[in-house]
């Protein structure tokens, strides 16, 4: 039997007819643009999934987090507090915004940035905390909220892993200043291309990324108030992602059954820690992510392999030791929690078109190995 990490041909599969009448709607009208009906309507719908004011569709997960700090005024000079255990993307665009990465370790049953680190590295050049909402959980909300209120910073959540979660009872809106969701194909709610999105509650911050993704002109004619980016979430993506969007909370709550017969099966297993949730978090499971005593890691994936099994790595390498940002000067040690994950997570197939009979032999494979 083979379990794939994803299957988009499934899903896609089942929902033909509505995806086919989608893009004859959008062939029919050539609304491709990024200003048009469909993504406006996408707006609407994920602010009211989301819990937010304001729903700005750009170009990609990466885009809505370079504009969302741009946005913020983050420049050269700042610092922004994040985690280094996370999609290279976190990092990058903090330097694409001429500012500078300051990573902060992340807890070690949750993977998510640590509130304590977070607020230890704090200095008179932070300007933003951007915790990571890993694999599906949003952090420890209520701490960086405290923290950010307490030092007047601003908090921008990184949720492309995290459409759907929740965290105390309260949707993911009602958190920070803003968040960025990616719907790259292979997420919870995932374009036939790239895509993403800024939320936020402050009406300031929605103008100024309504500028900065369409020239700095906000798309009215042919007058620009700042230099800007072309980065729009163009009409086919917005008409396939709203069939898809129909979906989300049912596909969600898939991938967390499944999670739930991970749990039960393989609970109990020497030398395997199962994926941890914060307290009062709603997780949507975006990765089922174990971990492995080191060494082990790469000798379960080669059995899961020989079982049909695809696993991953997310991620092998934090970004503060990535070769790119050594001019930051970070050393092997500065981050041992990060550096440990790295070493240890493992990624089992969890997506919402598994079969019970697929999540079962996973599970039966992982058992085989420990035992
Ligand atoms: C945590 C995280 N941040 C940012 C991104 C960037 O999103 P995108 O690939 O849509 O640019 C991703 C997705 O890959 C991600 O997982």
């Amino acid at each position: 039997m083979n379990v794939p990490m994803a299957d988009l041909q499934a899903q896609h599969g089942e929902l033909k007819e509505e995806l086919r009448a989608a893009f004859d709607q959008v062939m029919a009208t050539c609304d491709f643009g990024g200003l048009g009906e469909n993504t406006v309507a996408l707006e609407q719908e994920i602010a009211a999934v989301c819990g937010s004011k304001h729903a700005l569709g750009v170009n990609s997960g990466t885009d809505a987090l370079l504009l969302a700090l741009l946005a913020m005024g983050v420049g050269p000079g700042d610092e922004v507090i994040t985690s280094s255990f996370s999609f290279i993307a976190t990092g990058e665009t903090i330097c694409l915004a001429g500012a500078t990465p300051v990573f902060a370790d992340i807890d070690p049953f949750t993977y998510n940035l640590s509130p304590e680190a977070a607020e230890a590295a704090i200095t008179p050049r932070t300007k933003v905390i951007l915790p990571v909402h890993l694999f599906g959980q949003l952090a420890d909300m209520t701490q960086f909220q405290r923290i950010a209120d307490a030092q007047g910073l601003a908090v921008l959540g990184d949720a492309a892993q995290a459409i759907g979660a929740t965290h105390a009872g309260k949707p993911l809106g009602a958190w920070g200043d803003a968040n960025t969701l990616s719907f790259y194909p292979t997420k919870n709610l995932g374009a036939c291309g790239d895509g993403g999105m800024v939320l936020t509650d402050d009406a300031e911050l929605a103008e100024q990324i309504k500028l900065l993704r369409f020239h700095g002109s906000g798309g009215k004619g042919y007058f620009h108030k700042e230099i800007g980016y072309c980065s729009r979430l163009d009409g086919m993506q917005a008409a396939l992602l709203r069939v898809k969007a129909r979906r989300l909370t049912a596909w969600n709550d898939a991938r967390r059954a499944n999670a739930g017969i991970y749990d039960e099966a393989l609970s109990g297993l020497g030398g395997l820690v199962l994926p941890c949730a914060e307290r009062g978090s709603h997780h949507i499971y975006h990765q089922y992510t174990v971990r492995v005593a080191e060494g082990r890691r790469e000798a379960l994936q080669a059995h899961l392999k020989s079982c049909g099994v695809q696993s991953a790595i997310y991620y092998p390498l934090p970004i503060h030791l990535q070769e790119a940002y050594a001019f930051l000067g970070y050393k092997n040690g500065d981050l041992p929690e990060s550096e440990r994950a790295s070493l240890e997570v493992l990624s089992l197939p969890v997506h919402p078109e598994l079969s019970r009979q697929q999540v079962i032999h996973t599970a039966d494979a992982v058992q085989e190995f420990f035992r």
